[in-house]
Parts: C-alpha cells; structure tokens; sequence
C-alpha cells in the first residue's frame, strides 16, 4: 500500500480539517490488511515504514486534543519520513528511533532462545548467542566499519558482521577454533560483500600493524572481546590459551596484554565490549566479570554500561541443572544464570 503525504501540510490551516484528513488515512491504514510495511510518498520520495508505528503515529494526530499538538505530530512524522538524524556510531536515523523496537537499551538482556538461522549453530562448545554481536554491532558500528574479534572461536561475530556488512578481523589461537569459523562463514552469504580474515594467532602478542597495513585499516571502530571465563572450557593445549592460566592472576596478566596489543588501534571515542561470566571454585565465587573490568579500567577506556545476560539455555548447564540445585543447596550458595557484557568507550 501506498499512502500520498505530500499534501499533508495543506490540511494544517484548521484542526477539523487535518483530524478529518488524517482520520481518512488512518482508516486506510488500518484496512491495509496484512501489509506490514506501508510506502510512504512524500514530494516524489519514497519511504518505508512499519504499519504498527503508522497507526500510532496517525492515531496520535487524530487524537490530539489540540491544534498545536496536532499540527507538531504531523510534522514529526514528516521530518521522520524525510529527514536522517544519525549518529557517528551507527547507521540508526534517530528521527526514527521507535522503530527499532527490537534494540534493547536496558541493562538486562534475557533471551529464551539462541538465534539458530542460517549458518549459526551452538556446535562450538562457549560461544555466544548470535544474539550479542547483533545487538552490539547495530549500536556500536556503521556499515563497511572494521571490527575485531580476538576471541574467535567458531565466528558468530564473523556471521552477524557477513549479515550487518560490517569488515571484521578475527583472531583465535586454536586450529579447531579458525576452521569451524572458517566453515560457519562459508555457509553464510555475504551480500555486502565484506572483507573477513581470520587468523589463528595469539591475540596477547599478535602484531596488527601489518595486517591492517595489507587490508587498508587505519583503525578499528568495534571490539569484540569473550575470552575464555579463566578454566571453566579448556580451548587448547597451548600455554598461551587464557583458558591454562595457572591462577586468575596469570589469566588476568594475560588479559591485560591482549588489551594493550589491541587498544592502540582501536579508534578514539569508540566501543569496546566484553562478554564474560564469573566461576565458582573450592566453595568460592571468583567474579571474573569484576576482575577483567577492572583490569579494563586501568587502560584509556570509560566505562559506559554493565550489562547482565541471562545464561539458563545453554547446553552445559540444563543438563546439569538438578546437580547445581543440591550443590547451591548444600553449599550455601547462589547458582548464576548471569553473564556480563561490559561496555566501554576508549578515550
Ligand atoms: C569463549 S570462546 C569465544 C567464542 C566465540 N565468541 C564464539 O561465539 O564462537 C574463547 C576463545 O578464545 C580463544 N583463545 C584463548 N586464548 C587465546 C589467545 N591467547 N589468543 C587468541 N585466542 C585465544 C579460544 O581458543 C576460544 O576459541
């Protein structure tokens, strides 16, 4: 369905008038049975929006109760059917800041499910619901950005970059890690046509520069760090994997060094996020989500949120699901169902 707006402004000399019109449209809209999106003409320029937020915005109009507030819903929604607001950060248009009902912008995040479509899939024992990447790389980076990855694993980042047209590096340590991500990523499409590299390195030493020299970066706008929770998931055999830390000092030391490899390169005022849960060892709480925030800390970063994730679906826990409960039980203790994403801006 196509709706004419041109005209629109033509209808504001009174409220009798503009509410009869808009009145009219509404109806309209309301009609325009399982058509979710709704064209909008405005001076020979097309635009698309929900029919949802249509029919909030036109039920709003029609029920202002005064001339004034009438005649600014309508120009509000012209401005945002004509106008970008837009951000250096992201590709959202503020004037249509409703119509990303699915951005979360609470520090709580629970997800029931794990995006499982397309190339996505829970096969690498630690990675994260798709979920995250997604909702990081829509607010923190533009299209045709560059983002890296560390912590590789089996590339959900390297999916979601494909599906969002965002360049992404990605860096795992483990052999297995880097063809799983390299498997993933040729089962998914890439219709923006992005760059991808993946590289098995040690991310607490690996030199960037001349990578980024090859690939023409001069900078990464996004980083995407979810290192292994200390031992909980040995990765590797390596002694450079975080995961055989000897002590949570040694797998804090070893932290702090892929910061300080990458941070340098990372572009001033721009995010840096790290996903991360907290253990439980000897009948202590190690809060590994506090400890790696505040190594953060030390470096040029501001911190802009904690957020906490719930962690009931995944794999490893339902089934052990029964066993945490007696232990909680016996052990006077809380089983976690959270994990933390920790948003910061470099300065
Ligand atoms: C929690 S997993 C990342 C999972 C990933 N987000 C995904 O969705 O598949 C952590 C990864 O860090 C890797 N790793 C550990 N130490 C590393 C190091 N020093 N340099 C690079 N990668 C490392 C492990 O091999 C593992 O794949």
């Amino acid at each position: 369905m196509k709706i004419d707006l041109t005209t629109a402004k033509e209808f504001l000399s009174s409220h009798p008038q503009l509410k009869q019109h808009f009145t009219a449209i509404l109806n309209k809209v309301k009609k325009a049975e399982g058509k979710s999106i709704i064209k909008i003409i405005y001076n020979e320029n097309e635009s698309d929006i929900k029919k949802d937020f249509l029919i909030e915005d036109l039920t709003q109009i029609t029920e202002a109760q005064t001339f004034e507030r009438a005649k600014y819903y309508v120009n509000r929604l012209i401005k945002s059917l004509t106008e970008v607001k837009q951000s250096k950060i992201n590709d959202l248009n503020l004037n249509r800041w409703k119509e990303y009902d699915d951005l979360i912008t609470d520090s709580l995040w629970i997800f029931n499910k794990r995006d499982s479509s397309g190339a996505h899939n829970a096969g690498y024992w630690g990675n994260f619901i798709p979920q995250i990447p997604n909702q990081l790389l829509r607010r923190f980076t533009k299209s045709g950005d560059w983002v890296l990855d560390p912590f590789l694993g089996s590339g959900t980042t390297l999916i979601e970059c494909k599906r969002l047209g965002r360049n992404i590096v990605g860096i795992d340590l483990s052999d297995n890690a880097i063809a799983l991500a390299e498997k993933n990523s040729d089962k998914e499409s890439n219709p923006y046509n992005i760059v991808a590299k993946t590289i098995k390195a040690d991310s607490t030493s690996f030199e960037l520069k001349p990578l980024m020299k090859d690939l023409r970066i001069r900078n990464f706008h996004f980083v995407l760090m979810h290192p292994p929770y200390w031992d909980i998931i040995k990765f590797s055999q390596d002694n450079k994997d975080l995961s055989n830390a000897a002590s949570v000092n040694e797998f804090l030391e070893l932290f702090g060094k892929t910061l300080d490899n990458l941070l340098p390169h990372l572009e001033k005022k721009r995010y840096l996020a790290i996903v991360i849960g907290d253990k439980y060892s000897n009948g202590e709480w190690i809060p590994l989500g506090f400890l790696t925030m505040q190594e953060a800390l030390k470096r040029s970063l501001k911190l802009k949120s904690i957020i906490v994730k719930n962690f009931e679906d995944t794999l490893a826990k339902r089934n052990q699901k029964e066993l945490w409960r007696y232990r909680a039980l016996v052990g006077g203790f809380y089983i976690f169902k959270h994990e933390y994403i920790l948003l910061m801006q470099k300065k």
